[in-house]
Order: structure tokens, then C-alpha cells, then sequence
């Protein structure tokens, strides 16, 4: 069996590194992020761009290939916000309620279908500058009552398109992980390095 590439990822938060190393099981070998790496400021305006500068810096600081992620919900009535801005869109930082109010404000009165997708893109970077950038999207609709406890983020706001109904704050971390933006760009990925 081919030896899997050792990566180091640019987030320390268990429940992302989890969700990929269930996806790339014994083809990478995903290794958390140092301790000592200072906070990465994030500025860029697109999500390859912050992304790309997550992963420069954790490849610089270890000398290894490293991958970074960069996530948010692009609303269509919106034009695209929250976007980028996703964590921030409330005021706070990560203040995951205050952005689930903000966006059921920003669509009062917007007509259902409120098309929405969640958008996660992937930059693998080696010392070197080589890079392969992977991309997943999770289509649905954004609805007004929020419902359900699982998740994080806009989740129980979300009703993904590929589902039954049920928003992303009632699906199981397994049923999400089936059909999440995040997981299909670990398999974007793992086809790019097939
Ligand atoms: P991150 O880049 O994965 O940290 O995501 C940035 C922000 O996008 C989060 O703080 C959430 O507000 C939102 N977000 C990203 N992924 C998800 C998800 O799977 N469910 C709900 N919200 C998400």
C-alpha cells in the first residue's frame, strides 16, 4: 500500500479534522495545527484567497505540506453575502447567533425559494509554492424559524436541497457529513490527487 502524504492542517478544530480523516482515511494522514503558529489574519476577499494564506503560513512555520479550508453561506437574494464575512455577519466573531439573526433580517420580505449555498474551498500547499485548490458546494434554501440543536454556524437555518426537509441543525454529524460542502471538497481533492 502506498505510504499516505503527511499533511498538516491549518485548523485545530477537532470536528473539521475528524470529518476529513473520515473522508481521506489511509490516503493522508492529517496532523493538527501547531500550537506556537500565531492567528493567521484572514482579508483576503475571496475564500481561495484566505484559504491560500492560512495554508502559506502553516507551511512556512513547519516546513510541510499543509491544507487550509475556508467556508461561508452565499445567499443568491443577497448577491453572495454573508460570503466571506460569514463568521463576522452578525457584528461578532463566530457569534453564530447574532449571524443567524442578522440573515433572517436581511430576508425578511425576500419570497421563498431563498436559494443559498454553503461553499468550502481547499488549498493543499507544499514549502514550494505548489498548490492544489479542491472546491464543494451543499445547494439548498434559507428559511425564516430556525430549527434544531446539531451543527454549528447557519445549519439550523439551512435546508439543503439534497435532503428531506429536515434543516442541517436536524441532521446527525454523519447525515450532514454525507452531503456537506466540506466533504465533498475533501473528495474534490482526493481525485485532483489521484
Ligand atoms: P469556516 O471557514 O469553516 O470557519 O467557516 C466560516 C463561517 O461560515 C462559520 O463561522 C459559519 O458561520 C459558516 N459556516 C461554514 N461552514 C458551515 C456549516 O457547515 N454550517 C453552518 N455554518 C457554516
Amino acid at each position: 500500500m502506498a505510504e499516505p502524504l503527511v499533511v498538516v492542517a491549518a485548523t485545530a478544530n477537532t470536528h473539521k479534522l475528524d470529518e476529513m480523516r473520515a473522508i481521506f482515511g489511509d490516503a493522508v494522514e492529517l496532523l493538527p495545527r501547531p500550537d506556537a503558529l500565531a492567528e493567521v489574519v484572514e482579508d483576503a476577499d475571496t475564500f481561495v484567497g484566505n484559504a491560500r494564506l492560512k495554508a502559506i503560513a502553516v507551511a512556512e512555520h513547519t516546513g510541510h505540506v499543509a491544507l487550509a479550508d475556508d467556508s461561508g453561506l452565499e445567499v443568491d437574494a443577497l448577491d453572495g453575502e454573508p460570503g466571506v464575512q460569514s463568521a463576522y455577519y452578525g457584528g461578532g466573531d463566530h457569534d453564530d447567533a447574532a449571524n443567524r439573526a442578522r440573515l433572517v433580517r436581511e430576508l425578511a420580505g425576500v419570497a421563498a425559494p431563498r436559494t443559498a449555498r454553503f461553499r468550502t474551498v481547499i488549498v493543499l500547499r507544499w514549502p514550494d509554492g505548489r498548490e492544489v485548490v479542491a472546491n464543494g458546494t451543499c445547494e439548498g434554501q434559507i428559511i425564516d424559524v430556525e430549527r434544531g440543536e446539531q451543527g454549528f454556524g447557519y445549519d439550523p437555518l439551512f435546508v439543503p436541497d439534497d435532503g428531506d426537509g429536515r434543516t442541517f441543525g436536524e441532521h446527525s454529524p454523519q447525515e450532514k457529513n454525507a452531503m456537506s460542502h466540506r466533504s465533498r471538497a475533501c473528495r474534490n481533492l482526493l481525485e485532483q490527487l489521484d
